[in-house]
């Protein structure tokens, strides 16, 4: 059986990476394709309480917010990603390790020591869309859609400093999508990179 793909969709809150998930998916689906979709942080229990404190406003010890992603991510990959893709299936998930290098980046953690330890430990994406948004934009646009808020990681100045590691961020994998276009057109990038990376 051929291995399957693993693709993430990366950036800020308000990048349109989930709705550009879902068309993807969708047009997968139109070619019989059955993508798996899925999503960190989870709905298990390190994800459901994630985003209790995300809503709360709750701030933890960086440490201990790091270490619940990690766990949330060690159950994700055993459970879903990696029966998923051993199975053939192209995995889908809206945000993965990416997300811990540059929003626990953000939070003072190196970079570069989160994304090793992360290479490391969980599999590498065949492909990671990086949506590309002023941060700004993106809060904007979070705001407008009327989602419950998550204080602890929707600030001004701490998205700033997320939207900057993923700028910096350089391998291989990576894919960066302007996402200030409009969806068709977002969606017609997206479209192309996986054909061109991927082959499908
Ligand atoms: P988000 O994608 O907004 O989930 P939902 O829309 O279901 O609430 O993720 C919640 C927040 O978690 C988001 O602001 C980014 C943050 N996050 C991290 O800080 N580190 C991580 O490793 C992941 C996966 C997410």
């Amino acid at each position: 059986m051929n291995r399957g793909r693993l693709v993430v969709f990366e950036g800020v809150d308000g990048s349109g990476k989930s709705t550009q998930l879902g068309l993807l998916a969708e047009q997968l689906r139109e070619s019989h394709l059955a993508p798996i979709v899925t999503k960190e942080p989870t709905d298990g229990r390190w994800g459901r309480k994630i985003r209790a404190m995300a809503r709360s406003g709750e701030v933890i010890a960086p440490e201990e917010e790091l270490r619940w992603f990690l766990e949330d991510r060690r159950e994700h990959v055993e459970k879903v990603m990696r029966p998923g893709i051993e199975a053939g299936r192209i995995v889908l998930s809206d945000r993965y390790y990416l997300s811990t290098v540059a929003y626990q980046g953000a939070r003072g953690f190196d970079p570069q020591a989160l994304l090793a330890q992360a290479e490391a430990e969980f599999p590498m994406p065949d492909l990671a869309l990086i949506f590309e948004l002023d941060p700004e934009a993106g809060l904007a646009r979070v705001q407008a859609r009327g989602d419950a808020a998550e204080p602890t990681f929707e600030e001004a100045g701490f998205l700033a400093r997320v939207a900057a590691v993923f700028r910096a961020l350089d391998r291989p994998y990576l894919a960066r999508i302007d996402a200030s276009r409009p969806i068709e057109a977002v969606a017609r990038a997206v479209r192309e990179t996986v054909r061109e990376r991927l082959a499908i």
